[in-house]
């Protein structure tokens, strides 16, 4: 299956580097909104650079990879899915709930497949989580929390302006991940109550060539909120671009029989740690022997996305949704999995918007356990 990539901004060389791991995935060729980045990712990549409308009429290629900013992912995956093609988004699927639906409509009317990041939840920290949490483990499910708290992109990014617009935010941009990892973990959300702040209506560029002046602020920074499952489990979350620093774990789950530590949503490694009784230590499980949890980031690659040590296999939810289409079966990264994410999102701004619960509008299948022999057939 051809694929080619739409967008070749700071994520793109994360992905390109998944046709090392993955053996279904052909990158051919790139194309950018700016032809520049297109040409540099084309040499960089060794893939033909093509403008975006080359690549919508391109006979060769099966499959686009959306890896545009958030606010274009609607506008893009639309034009794939009208040119015949499958598409695979980065998330969010879109940055409103309704463009999304119609995507997923869109691609059940053309017979196509919708796919969106994240995949993460497919690592090994994220399967053998959950591997534990359905054997019962530490019995049944009913609280948690989590938390994503950092001081915000300006810290690093040069142009950390739409984060902070309509369309961005805390909870759309991290949301994804956490949300995700939950509904692998606990099945389907039925509702959120959500409150949201602003910390400041300014805030200063700490990198690039506007370092030291202040930017736009439009929209609140942090927000919390408790996410009532359909198996009725509660989650208390914490999303936000305001904290220095904290100290808590990113997961943690409360059951009838003890509690599971579950590792980073935002990365595929652990370990995963389970405290059975009051007082006892926690055991904790490493992912190290599986086949997407892994250390495969030994030193600091360059990447602001990455930690110097850590797992890292973005594109294993594409290379999944290239085996499925092959094999006529749904992928796991799917658009109902996405669009119920997206619709927890959105009910979470809206809900602390109007300070009330707001029930979603969605539900969805949680993801199959996906299988170590099912993983080593698509590695390298
Ligand atoms: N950077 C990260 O660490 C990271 C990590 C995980 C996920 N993501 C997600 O990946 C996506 C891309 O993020 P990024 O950091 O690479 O962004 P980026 O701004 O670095 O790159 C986006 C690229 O898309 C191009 N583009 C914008 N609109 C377009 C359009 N309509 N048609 C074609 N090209 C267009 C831009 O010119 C740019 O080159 C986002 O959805 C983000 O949430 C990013």
């Amino acid at each position: 299956m051809n694929v080619g990539v739409m967008g070749c901004g700071n994520i793109a060389e994360t992905y390109f580097r998944a046709q090392d791991y993955f053996n279904n995935i052909n990158f051919i060729a790139c194309s950018d909104i700016n032809l520049e980045a297109a040409k540099k990712a084309s040499i960089e990549h060794n893939v033909e650079a093509l403008t975006i409308d080359e690549m919508l009429n391109s006979k060769n290629i099966d499959l686009i990879l959306n890896l545009t900013i958030p606010q274009a992912h609607y506008e893009v995956s639309k034009k794939c899915l009208l040119s015949g093609k499958n598409v695979y988004s980065e998330k969010p699927m879109s940055v409103k709930f309704d463009q999304a639906k119609e995507l997923v409509n869109l691609a059940k009317e053309k017979n196509l497949y919708i796919g969106n990041a994240p995949d993460t939840f497919l690592g090994g920290g994220g399967q053998l989580s959950r591997e534990i949490i359905d054997k019962g483990e530490i019995g049944k499910i009913l609280t948690g929390n989590f938390i994503f708290a950092f001081p915000g992109v300006q810290e690093f990014h040069p142009s950390p302006e739409s984060w902070y617009q309509e369309g961005g935010g805390p909870v759309i941009d991290m949301g994804p991940y956490f949300f995700t990892t939950l509904v692998n973990l606990l099945g389907p959300a039925k509702n959120i109550r959500g409150r949201g702040v602003k910390f400041s209506d300014k805030r200063e560029y700490k990198a690039g060539p506007n370092k030291g002046k202040l930017f736009d602020v439009e929209i609140p920074t942090s927000y919390m909120f408790n996410l009532e499952f359909v198996n009725e489990t509660i989650i208390q979350g914490f999303i936000s671009f305001d904290v220095q620093n904290h100290g808590r774990n990113h997961m943690e789950l409360y059951g009838t029989h003890g509690s599971i530590i579950v590792p980073d949503p935002n990365m595929f490694g652990g370990p995963v740690s389970v405290s059975k009784e009051l007082g006892s230590v926690w055991v904790n499980h490493s992912v190290e022997e599986k086949p997407l949890g892994k250390t495969n980031i030994e030193n600091h690659s360059g990447r602001i996305n990455e930690a110097s040590k850590q797992s890292n296999y973005r594109g294993i939810g594409l290379s999944e949704m290239v085996d499925a289409i092959e094999n006529k079966r749904q992928h796991r990264c799917n658009g109902n999995l996405a669009l119920h994410v997206l619709d927890i999102i959105e009910c979470a701004m809206i809900s602390s918007i109007y300070k009330v619960e707001v029930d979603l509008r969605t539900n969805c299948e949680k993801p199959l356990p996906f299988q170590d022999y099912e993983i080593m057939k698509l590695l390298k």
